[in-house]
């Protein structure tokens, strides 16, 4: 079959709920992006048909771009190769690059590109959870912790009360305040009169 034959290398790129979207993609001019990718031509001058789609599930790695393989690339063993977080002007050229050298099948995907391989069913990475029922453990301890002052009270209670019981109810000396001394005007006359006596 020949080259000018067979069917050039396509492009899927995303533009669904979050590749293409500013919001979501900050930073990357995304009208250029496309703008750019539809002017790749393959190794035989051919302009490489560029389909946009809908979201293709890995929305975390946006912007998603599948390179598809040519009909002679995908003879020599070449397959769609996913490509995720298409966000620099330099992996479109890249892109471009490799596309004019045959694409998938025919020629080495560029170093460039290499951390970008992705697949449809790439896993987002998980964000650090805490760990489960955290929240249940944590209601369990304070009610743990609840119950322990009130059990430590009863029993502070009990214990007053077993005390007051032995001792009949009556309050010991030690549970007796100290009164505070009346003034006892008389005796201290008296006193002073006794102490005034000796000295004369
Ligand atoms: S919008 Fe592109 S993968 Fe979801």
């Amino acid at each position: 079959m020949s080259e000018l034959g067979g069917r050039p290398c396509q492009l899927t790129v995303c533009r669904g709920c979050c590749c293409g979207k500013k919001k979501k993609v900050p930073g990357v001019d995304h009208k250029a992006q496309l703008a750019r990718l539809s002017a790749i031509d393959d190794r035989s001058g051919r302009p490489v048909p560029v389909r946009t789609s809908k979201c293709l599930g890995i929305c975390f790695q946006g912007n998603v771009v599948v390179v598809q393989p040519s009909q002679e690339g995908r003879a020599a063993g070449g397959r769609p190769v996913w490509l995720g977080q298409i966000t620099d002007d330099a992996l479109v050229e890249a892109i471009d690059d490799w596309i004019s050298r045959g694409g998938p099948g025919l020629a080495p995907l560029p170093d460039a590109l290499v951390d970008h391989v992705t697949s449809k069913d790439a896993k987002k990475p998980k964000k650090r959870k805490r760990p489960k029922n955290a929240k249940k453990a944590k209601k369990a301890k304070k009610e743990r912790k609840k119950a322990e002052r009130k059990a430590e009270k009863k029993a502070k209670k009990a214990a007053e009360a077993a005390g007051s019981k032995r001792d009949g109810g009556k309050k010991t000396t030690k549970d007796r305040k100290p009164k505070k001394a009346k003034k006892n005007g008389k005796a201290e006359k008296a006193e002073k009169n006794k102490r005034g006596g000796k000295k004369g």
